[in-house]
Parts: C-alpha cells; sequence; structure tokens
C-alpha cells in the first residue's frame, strides 16, 4: 500500500471514493502522522471533505515528542477543529475517540434532542495517507465487538459498519489519500517516517536528509543514543559535515568494511530503523508554524 504511484487518474479516483462515503457518515476521523502532521496531510483535504464536520487524529503519537504534539493540538483548536493524540498501536486514549466525534457534531445532537428525536449512533469515516495507520486503528475501535451493521434503512446495500461501543460506527474501509509527494521535503519526511518505501528514494539520501534534520533538532538526544564523541556538525549546509556524523554513528555500531572504511549504506539503514522503531526516542520533524 505505501508504494502506490499516485497518478492524477488514482487522486480523482480516490477523492470519487471517498466523496460517495461523505453521504452516508456524520464526520471524517482524518488521521495524520504526529511526526510529521504537516507531511502526511492531504494537500486538498478541505475540498475533498465538503465542509463535512472533522475530528483529527494525530496517531503514532507514542513516537512522537509530546511538547510538539501539544503545540499542534492547540494549533488545530485555533484553526476550530477537535483534535486528539492517540497511539493505535497500543490504543492509548483511543476510547476517547467516539467521545470526541460527539463533542465535534454537538450542535447537531443537540437539535435533534430539541426537536424530540433520539440520536442515532454517530457515523464515521477514517481517512489518510497510506500507512498513517487507518487499519490499525481501525482494529482497535472495533476491538472484540466487531459486528456488521449494514442492510438497514438509509445503509447502502453491502456496506459493512463496525460497531464501537453503542455510540458510534465506522464504515469498515478507511478513505485513501495521497499525500504532497511533490514537495521533495514533503517526500523526505515521509520516507524517514517509512511512509515511502525506500524502493522509491535511495537509504542514504534518506538517512542523510534525516541526520540533517536531527542534528539541527536533537543533536543531543542522538549524541546521546550514540555516544558519539564528536562535535555537531559547524554547518549543517556543508554535506561533509553530516556524512561526518553518519560515519561517527557507523563507526560506533560496527557498519565498517574493508581497510577500516565505515559502510555508509549500513550506517544509513541503521539510523532509520533507529528512527521509525523509536530507539532514538520521541523525535517530531514539523512544528505547527511549518503548517
Ligand atoms: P494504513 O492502514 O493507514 O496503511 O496503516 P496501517 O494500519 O497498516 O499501519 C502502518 C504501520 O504503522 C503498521 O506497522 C502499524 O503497526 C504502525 N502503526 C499504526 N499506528 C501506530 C501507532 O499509533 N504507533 C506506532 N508506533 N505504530 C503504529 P507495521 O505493521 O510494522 O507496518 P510496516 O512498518 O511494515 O509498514
Amino acid at each position: 500500500m505505501s508504494s502506490i504511484q499516485w497518478f492524477p487518474g488514482h487522486m480523482t479516483k480516490a477523492r470519487r471514493q471517498i466523496q460517495e462515503k461523505l453521504k452516508l457518515i456524520d464526520l471524517a476521523i482524518e488521521l495524520l502522522d504526529a511526526r510529521i502532521p504537516f507531511s502526511s496531510r492531504n494537500p486538498m483535504i478541505d475540498e475533498i471533505l465538503l465542509g463535512k464536520p472533522r475530528l483529527i487524529i494525530l496517531n503514532k503519537s507514542d513516537l512522537a515528542d509530546p511538547r510538539t504534539t501539544e503545540q499542534w493540538m492547540d494549533q488545530f483548536k485555533r484553526e476550530g477543529h477537535v483534535s486528539i493524540a492517540v497511539d493505535s498501536s497500543t490504543g492509548t486514549k483511543v476510547n476517547q475517540i467516539p467521545v470526541l466525534a460527539k463533542e465535534v457534531l454537538h450542535d447537531k445532537i443537540a437539535r435533534q434532542i430539541a426537536k424530540g428525536i433520539k440520536p442515532r449512533a454517530v457515523r464515521g469515516l477514517i481517512v489518510g495517507i497510506p500507512n498513517v495507520g487507518k487499519s490499525t486503528l481501525i482494529n482497535r475501535l472495533a476491538g472484540r465487538s466487531i459486528a456488521a451493521t449494514g442492510d438497514r434503512p438509509g445503509v447502502t446495500k453491502g456496506q459493512q459498519w463496525i460497531k464501537v461501543g453503542t455510540e458510534m460506527e465506522l464504515l469498515d474501509t478507511p478513505g485513501i489519500l495521497w499525500p504532497k509527494f511533490e514537495d521533495q521535503l514533503v517526500g523526505y519526511r515521509l520516507a524517514m517516517t517509512g511512509a515511502i518505501k525506500e524502493q522509491i528514494l535511495n537509504v542514504e539520501d534518506i538517512a542523510f536528509f534525516a541526520m540533517k534534520e536531527l542534528s539541527q533538532r536533537y543533536w543531543d538526544t542522538i549524541a546521546g543514543r550514540y555516544e558519539l564523541e564528536v562535535p555537531p556538525p559547524s554547518d549543517m549546509d556543508d554535506p561533509d559535515e553530516i556524512v561526518r556524523i553518519m560515519e561517527a554513528i557507523g563507526r560506533k555500531r560496527g557498519c565498517l568494511i574493508s581497510g577500516g572504511r565505515v559502510d555508509l549504506e549500513k550506517a544509513s539503514g541503521v539510523i532509520l530503523r533507529d528512527l521509525r522503531s523509536g530507539k532514538l526516542g520521541r523525535i517530531t520533524l514539523e512544528a505547527p508554524e511549518f503548517a
């Protein structure tokens, strides 16, 4: 799924598929990667959702810097959106999602109650770019109570709904969006976090880019993690300085070839694996001012 090549035709189709489902739901649940909320966001999301109420989820928050995650939630609040940070892999905070979905739809629900209508379960659709964690979240929300509730009035025949407790239902297939990959910076950040696989971008290039970003924002973290005894890059725009750090890491991790030289490709693999798995600590690559 992550190596989908997005062409204009695919984007049109993906957009149409989501817009067909919008008729069935009360709100969209937009999933972002908490480490790269800007780069993991679809550039046309406002137009695609056609004004449908939205709940923003910062997923993979277990891997992200908690202070920056707070800043992002403040930013979304300023933009008028309700948001929450979750970890779908363990389920942390996931049980808040139905509560917040009702908060997003508060006015609509209040109007129904005022008219004497008993509000039914809130219906949602999860949307997001490949690898952001849509399936993991759906499975987590479904829990053991996974139950198809299709074939009812107002529900497309054959469309499967997943019950999330008694107050929420989810369409069982998520809406797949495309990232802003035409922006090179965005492409590298998606690759660093593993959303784009290495066959598209070269592993050494991705690790070089990662090292540059990490040296700027998280030098102490990486120096501590790899027990580096070298100074930080003196000039972040000097490629030799970044490669010097990559080599120092490679040496520490025993990525050597004959003659004692560092195997940069192997070192790159180590750096990216450590970054993606959270071994370097909780790292966020984009703060709200970037957006
Ligand atoms: P998608 O449907 O949006 O394409 O994403 P999916 O659920 O398949 O999740 C992609 C990867 O992200 C999975 O790793 C999944 O376990 C991981 N993931 C999802 N949510 C979280 C989270 O909140 N925290 C963390 N740490 N990881 C999360 P994977 O199975 O190892 O896939 P891959 O790495 O081989 O792509």
